[in-house]
């Protein structure tokens, strides 16, 4: 048997040896190690053998059992070392080559011009709010003191959901006022931009969605200068320092008194070119002092608290900022348009 035993040994080392590859070693370790392997069968016959035999044949076949795994593992090793060598052979990478050119994207210019806007409010200490496009009439017109026979509420001029007329598409941000001041309270200083709906012909000005920015602050003692030193700060903030901005009465039914607030032409300096259409003016935005009944609306005693409210369109700013005379390029999203920016 110890013959037998050594001859297993021997065989089994010189075929690990030889073994190329994980599935080899598999095998042999099953054809040496295994329930039904060379060793093992050996091992079934040491029942036939004496005392003083037993034990030293038992020693020996550990010792084999011992040295046959200690072989796989090394071989192992040095097979999956191969490998790996191989594998690093085949990939090689040339890193000197030059990559592959992901197309990277930019902001929409308009949401940059927004961007810029709102950093130059949160600068003056204004929050920014959002409220929902979905809105409640009774927050898009009612609450904002909105006559029940406003040509606004008419189903001609804006997108009702319900037959009722109570939900709609918003169709000015204004509503925002109410939902801030009924949320957060007073005092407050916020601005609100987003989307805003209206039954418009598609043209070079007009789009059935567009953008609308709201203002509003609300604080004891404040007043119409308060109105015209943000919005002129504002104003000169972007468009520079040197910009002439001029107030002209006007009416809302959420302000009183209520204005609207022209830049001077910064294509021609006021004397009348096709940007201004000969006015010397632009119109930018409508303004006014918060209507006591809006602040009663909100919970806000008109007695103790004043404030001013605005609002403007986003494109129109955007259009002008960048020279862009069609508001349609902006919504379509051609990207040998937006590439420009
Ligand atoms: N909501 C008005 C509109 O869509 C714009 C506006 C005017 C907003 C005066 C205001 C304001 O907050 O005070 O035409």
């Amino acid at each position: 048997m110890k013959e037998q035993l050594e001859a297993i040994r021997k065989k089994a080392i010189e075929a690990i040896g030889g073994a190329e590859a994980a599935a080899d070693l598999e095998s042999l370790r099953v054809k040496y190690l295994g329930k039904k392997g060379e060793l093992t069968a050996v091992l079934k016959q040491m029942g036939g053998l004496s005392a003083e035999l037993r034990p030293v044949i038992g020693q020996l076949a550990n010792e084999v059992r011992a040295s046959v795994e200690k072989a796989i593992e090394a071989q192992s090793a040095i097979v999956s070392e191969r490998a790996l060598a191989a594998r690093l052979e085949a990939e090689t990478l040339d890193v000197t080559i030059p990559g592959k050119k992901v197309p990277q994207g930019h902001k929409h210019p308009m949401y940059a011009v927004l961007d810029d806007i709102k950093e130059i409010f949160i600068g003056m200490g204004f929050e920014i709010f959002d409220g929902p496009e979905i809105e409640r009439a009774e927050y898009n017109f009612t609450k904002l003191n909105a006559p029940e026979d406003h040509p606004s509420r008419d189903w001609t001029d804006t997108f009702y959901l319900t037959e009722d007329s109570s939900v709609l598409l918003r169709s000015q941000t204004s509503p925002v006022q109410i939902r801030a001041m009924e949320t957060h309270g007073v005092p407050i200083r916020m601005i609100s931009p987003g989307r805003v709906y209206r039954k418009d012909e598609v043209d070079a000005t007009h789009s059935p969605m567009f953008h609308q920015i709201e203002g509003l602050v609300v604080d004891k003692g404040i007043t119409m200068a308060d109105l015209k030193g943000t919005l002129n700060t504002i104003i000169r903030e972007i468009y520079g320092p040197e910009t002439k901005t001029r107030f002209r009465p006007h009416h809302f039914p959420f302000t009183e008194p209520s204005c609207e607030m022209d830049i001077q032409c910064h294509k021609c300096g006021g004397v009348g070119c096709p940007t201004c259409k000969g006015e010397g003016w632009i119109e930018l935005l409508g303004a006014g002092m918060v209507h006591p009944k809006v602040l009663r609306n909100c919970g806000v005693d008109p007695e103790e608290y004043s404030g001013f409210a605005f609002g403007f369109g986003l494109e129109r700013l955007a259009l002008g900022q960048y020279k862009i005379s069609d508001m349609r390029l902006i919504f379509e999203n051609d990207i040998r348009f937006l590439e420009q920016f």
